[in-house]
Parts: structure tokens; sequence; C-alpha cells
């Protein structure tokens, strides 16, 4: 009987040798894994493209990044997402769908990857600031099955706020556009944007469109409900999307 031909060495010999040694092989998947990433991912970094260009977003007032620490502070985000998909339902339930030039300016963004409730990308101007006030004390006063935890607290919180400054700075340092100017009056804007007898126009020149006004219903005191309720409903208003809607064609 002829004895079988001895497998020519080739290029799948070698193979053999990482099949038999499971440490090479998972270093060799390592290697491959990584080149993959690197090709997807390090062009993002250099396109124009990865973020478009849109006009409007700027970063967020000191009161509104204070709401969006108490945001999340309380851990809002395991529960909502602030990221509407470009698909028709969700479009037709939130609204446009999220541009990433809308969250450009959010140290860490806040998408999320869970809708326990629903998104809130665009929640901004949907409520009253009275609606918003008693639904973050007792979601059930305004809708009666719902499951979100209350936090009546907030508006009998004071907003410790000596270190609205820092943050600036902090998020300044991570590339958000924020000026001296703006950092060393962050403390003087963040009051005046709840409590708004000062030079309000001033403070909209620095920050377009910041909506002003007492959010919490109560004047004499600047609480935590005060600064989520002004960061509430400045979320996705930013962008004024009739200027882009012949180019958006969802909608
Ligand atoms: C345990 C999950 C959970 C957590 C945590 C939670 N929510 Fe909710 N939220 C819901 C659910 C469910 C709804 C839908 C029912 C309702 O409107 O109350 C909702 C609704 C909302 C709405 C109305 C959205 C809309 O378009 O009608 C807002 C605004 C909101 N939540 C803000 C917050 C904020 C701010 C926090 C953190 C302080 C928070 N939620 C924490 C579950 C949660």
């Amino acid at each position: 009987m002829a004895e079988a031909a001895a497998p020519k060495k080739s290029i799948w010999a070698k193979h053999a040798f990482l099949e038999k040694n499971s440490i090479w092989l998972l270093i060799g998947i390592l290697i491959v894994v990584a080149i993959g990433g690197l090709v997807e991912i390090v062009p993002l970094f250099y396109l124009k493209s990865t973020i478009e260009k849109v006009s409007g977003v700027r970063p967020w007032t000191p009161l509104e990044l204070a709401g969006r620490n108490i945001y999340i502070r309380e851990g809002c985000y395991n529960c909502h997402s602030q990221m509407i998909r470009p698909l028709r339902d969700e479009v037709e339930r939130y609204g446009h769908y999220s541009l990433a030039a809308e969250s450009m300016y959010d140290r860490p963004f806040q998408w999320g990857s869970k809708r326990t409730g629903p998104d809130l990308a665009r929640v901004g101007n949907k409520y009253s600031d009275e609606w918003q006030r008693q639904h973050l004390a007792d979601p059930r006063s305004v809708v009666p099955g719902s499951i979100m935890p209350g936090y009546p607290f907030l508006a009998q919180t004071r907003l410790k706020a000596d270190h609205i400054g820092e943050d600036l700075k902090v998020n300044a340092v991570l590339g958000v556009p924020y000026t001296e100017e703006m950092i060393a009056g962050a403390l003087t804007d963040l009051r005046l944007q709840a409590t708004p007898d000062g030079d309000v126009a001033e403070l909209q020149k620095r920050y377009p469109g910041a909506q002003v006004r007492d959010f919490d219903g109560n004047p004499r005191e600047l609480t935590e409900a005060d600064a989520l309720i002004a960061y509430l409903q400045a979320l996705g208003t930013m962008v004024d999307f009739k200027l882009y809607d012949d180019k958006a064609n969802i909608r």
C-alpha cells in the first residue's frame, strides 16, 4: 500500500501552529482585530464630515451644565437615551434624528443605551416648566401610569454652584470652546439665567438662544430643580431644523 504523501509545508502548515497554540492564536486574533478597528476608527478623527456643520449648537450655559451634572448624578441616563435614530418610527415620535454636532460639546455624551422612559434628545420646550416641576416632584401626578421615580428633593435643595467655573474650565481643557471670560463669569451667568434681573442681553450674547427665567417657580431660591429644568428645556432646541429640512429628506 502506498503511503500517503507527506503534506506540503504550505501557509496552512504555519496556520496549524497557531491552531495548536492558543496563546499565539489569541495574540494573532488581537492583532487582526486591532487592524480592523484602526482602519474603521482612525479616519473618523480626520474626516471633516464626521461631524457635519450645523449652526446653532453652542456650549451649555453654566446653569444648564449644572443641570446636566445633576442629570448624571441622579442616573437619569439609566432610563433615558438622548439619541434619536434615523428610523421612521423614532423620527415620527421624537422629531428630527440626532446629529453628531448636537452632542459635540457633551463631555461625556448622554446618548445612553437604555429606554425605560422615552428619548429626551428633543424634550426641550415640549412641556412647560410647571409640567417639568410637577413631573420631577411626582411623576404620577401628571402621567398616571408612570414608573419614573420622583425627585421631590431637587426643588428643595439649594444649588451648590461654587465650582461651576472649574466645571467650565475642565470642559475647556477637553475642547469645549468656553472662553476665559465665560469661565470667569460662570457663577454670575449661572445666577443671572435663573434670576433674570441683570444684563440678560450679555448672557445671551455669550450663549445664543439661552432661555432666561425662573425655572423652578420659586424666585427666592436657586435650586437644583432650576438647573435641571433649564437643562431639560434646552435639550434638542439649538439647531433650527427648518433651515435643513430640504436636505434632511426624512421629515
Ligand atoms: C426608572 C427609570 C427612570 C428614571 C431613573 C428616570 N426616568 Fe424619566 N421617565 C421614565 C418613564 C417610564 C417615563 C415615561 C412616563 C412619564 O412621562 O413619566 C419618563 C418620562 C420622563 C420625561 C418626559 C418625557 C416625554 O417626552 O414625555 C422627562 C422629561 C423625564 N422622564 C426626565 C427624567 C429625569 C430628568 C430623570 C433624572 C432626574 C429621570 N427622568 C429619571 C423613567 C425614568
